[in-house]
């Protein structure tokens, strides 16, 4: 594979040919933060919390491909700016009750929360009615907590490639739902990776809870991005 050299915030970088801003950037030990990208599966570019500025355009830095030259800003405080707005934006959009999800300290919502400093939201809460939906077999879907990343949608299929999630309903009613059949021959091992892969409190797997208690979890030792930044 061709070595390709590019910047990003000053710093020389180099990736591969075929490599996104996001998987060079972690390559190269820097951060750029994602919620609906995850390690392995096609990128989608929904959030766009990884907008970087490359040569003056903002670009999703999950679906851009690294090329040779490239001079990307990331660290920006406008960049960080749109960032806490996005994060922000999600709070308030939903109803995220951290202090009583099982996710807290392992949720990426909240850890990046706490990486751009969020204390009172710019904008206004919505309070919207939403479901919890107790009625699966092996998981519960909280509608509150979905932030419509659609890693779930995704990345959890069967082992004959069937799509356990989808969405429903349109724009601000927008979420995810399980299908019931598919969902209730869900192996544990699969109910547990829909748990870890959603980034939120959205899905969360029967029969657990405070395995590991409030403040030692994930986040609540090492903040985010802190495994990638060197
Ligand atoms: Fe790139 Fe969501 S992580 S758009």
């Amino acid at each position: 594979m061709s070595k390709i050299t590019f910047e990003i915030d000053g710093k020389e970088c180099t990736g591969k040919a075929g490599q996104t801003i996001v998987e060079a950037a972690r390559d190269n030990g820097i951060y750029i933060p994602v919620l609906c990208w995850y390690e392995g599966m096609k990128p989608a570019g929904i959030c766009r919390i990884c907008t970087v500025r490359v040569g003056g355009r903002f670009m999703a830095a999950c679906t851009t491909p690294v090329a040779e030259g490239m001079i990307v800003e990331n660290e920006i405080p406008e960049l960080e700016d749109m960032r806490k707005a996005i994060v922000e934006m999600l709070f308030v959009e939903g109803n995220h009750m951290c202090p009583t999800c099982e996710k807290s300290g392992n949720c990426e919502l909240q850890a990046l929360g706490y990486r751009y400093g969020l204390m009172a939201p710019r904008f206004p809460y919505l309070f919207p009615k939403r479901k919890m939906d107790a009625t699966y077999t092996k998981i519960m879907i909280d509608t509150n907590r979905c932030v419509q990343c659609r890693r779930c949608v995704r990345g959890i299929v069967t082992k004959d490639g069937k799509h356990i999630f989808s969405m429903t309903n349109r724009s601000g009613h927008s979420t995810i739902v399980a299908d019931p059949q598919l969902e209730s021959k869900m192996s544990d091992e699969l109910a547990k990776k829909a748990m870890d892969q959603c980034p939120v409190g959205a899905i969360l797997k029967k029969e657990v809870g405070f395995a590991v208690p409030i403040g030692k979890r994930k986040y609540d030792v090492t903040p985010i991005g802190s495994e990638i930044q060197k």
